[in-house]
């Protein structure tokens, strides 16, 4: 029998379309971008004295393993045996080249994609649930408090806690809750416990309720309300799903995959793009490319890299690069980042995962650098982008996953205009089978592209600490 190739459209279907690496290829150690930095991060500070903080002010919270991460600069990390063996139920995730979007497109870039959507949870946040589930039960913690806004992360750290025996209290924004009861039926499944946020549990949440009592919730309350669990007993720590610097390092293995899965395609970046809501997933993608940039010298390919943020909540885009708390009470250190103010609250757009106030502090230093460029975008537009995905590649991205698809598709329009076939990667940074009620409120034209209250943010923003420089 002759072997005829399948075509749609120009596309030949039978030129490669997935990268895959085998279980052993797995990355053995996460990438540190603060071993190459240019110039050091700026200290976190404590709120009271203003001086720098120590391990031991963050003891309360993390283990003093996840602490040493948070402030090292060794370049590679080793990954805990136990924690690789955990990953390779869905690790290497999967790179695939879109060739049936290039199509669609019509454009001569070439355009591929990490699929962080392979994991059980769906999206790339068990990259460091596991470890740092696993962190603290060698340090013999026994319950871990989070927030959560997409539902991702507390889905992620409550599969984390089932494994691990750990008790897992997630708090999930008010409106996430509203928009996804099935992400807490998945969380309760995995036997952890969710409570909408404000709630009546913490002495935070009840003082926001009682002024508001149909507050919509931010990531900054629940937040507050995490930590304020965690620091009243021993046996209980915080576990947060992105921003800090060891979960950035913990999704280096996904930038580190795909440096070799792309080798194995023969191509190289000219673009990298990530979606940021704290900058976790962006941080996996791109990192591990601009280390290879910082470590290569004057002669090292520069890549464009471009974080892309909601327009209702543009920290990176519109907020200001100064000290501030990570959450709305007060709780946290203060550390430098872009941000909109800590008593901001977004309007209540379907990226859930992308409602935070604040940036990454090492993201945040990056675009300070001009190492990074940011945008940001509305909600139907990256509807409208994910949707074109969708009908191309089959995969239905997350809210948050649509806003890297979205500036994947407007810099391989950009290589149709000017007639470049540069390299393209973004992270599709997981599913949206929990997020259908989002997509049917855009078909059905009900999605508003929400603008954020600007007398609100002016507000939010009068009220940052004043740090003397
Ligand atoms: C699918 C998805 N993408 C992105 C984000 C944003 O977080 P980060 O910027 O840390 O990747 C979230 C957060 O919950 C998420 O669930």
């Amino acid at each position: 029998m002759v072997f005829r190739p399948f075509h749609v459209g120009r596309c030949r279907v039978s030129d490669q379309i997935k990268f895959l690496l085998s279980e052993d290829q797995m990355p053995k150690a996460w990438y540190n971008l603060a071993a190459d930095l240019p110039v050091p991060l700026p200290a976190v500070l404590h709120p009271g004295t203003l001086q720098p903080v120590g391990p031991d002010d963050l003891a309360p919270l993390f283990p003093m393993a996840l602490i040493q991460q948070e402030v090292s600069t060794e370049r590679y990390i080793d990954i805990p045996e136990p924690v690789r063996q955990i990953f390779r139920q869905w690790r290497p995730a999967p790179l695939y080249r879109a060739r049936r979007l290039e199509e669609a497109l019509g454009t001569p870039a070439k355009i591929y994609y990490k699929y962080e959507g392979v994991s059980p949870a769906g999206s790339h946040k068990p990259n460091t649930a596991i470890p740092q589930a696993w962190f603290n039960r060698e340090a013999g913690i026994r319950k871990l408090t989070t927030e959560t806004g997409a539902g991702q992360w507390g889905t992620s750290l409550s599969f984390a806690g089932a494994l691990f025996g750990i008790e897992v209290q997630v708090f999930q924004v008010r409106v996430s809750y509203d928009q996804k009861p099935y992400r807490r039926a998945v969380m309760e499944t995995y036997g952890a416990q969710c409570v909408a946020s404000p709630s009546n549990l913490t002495q935070s949440g009840r003082a926001i309720l009682a002024q508001r009592p149909d507050h919509p919730g931010s990531l900054g309350i629940a937040i507050s309300e995490a930590v304020e669990l965690a620091a009243q007993r021993e046996d209980t720590k915080y576990a947060l799903g992105s921003v800090l610097n060891h979960v950035l390092l913990h999704q280096t293995i996904i930038g580190e995959e795909a440096i070799a899965q792309l080798e194995m395609a023969g191509d190289d970046p000219d673009v990298v793009v990530g979606c940021t809501g704290g900058g976790s997933n962006f941080a996996g993608i791109a990192f591990p490319f601009l280390g290879l940039q910082l470590r290569g010298g004057a002669s090292a390919k520069k890549r464009r890299i471009v974080a892309v943020e909601p327009a209702a909540c543009p920290s990176l885009t519109r907020g200001k690069y100064a000290y501030d708390f990570g959450d709305t009470a007060h709780l946290t250190p203060l550390t430098k980042m872009h941000t909109l103010g800590s008593t901001f609250t977004p309007p209540g757009f379907h990226a859930g995962g992308l409602r935070y106030h604040g940036m990454a502090p090492m993201v945040s230093h990056l675009k300070e650098l001009g190492l990074i460029e940011a945008t940001a975008y509305h909600q139907n537009a990256c509807f409208e982008a994910g949707v074109t995905f969708a009908r191309a590649e089959g995969i239905v991205p997350a809210p948050e996953a649509n806003h890297a698809v979205k500036g994947a598709i407007e810099e391989a329009l950009r290589c149709k205009r000017e007639g470049r076939s540069e390299v393209i990667l973004f992270n599709l940074c997981g599913h949206g089978h929990f997020d259908m009620q989002a997509y049917s409120d855009y078909f059905s034209g009900k999605l508003q592209d929400l603008n954020y209250d600007e007398s609100e943010l002016a507000m939010a923003l009068a009220g940052l600490p004043s740090v003397p420089a």
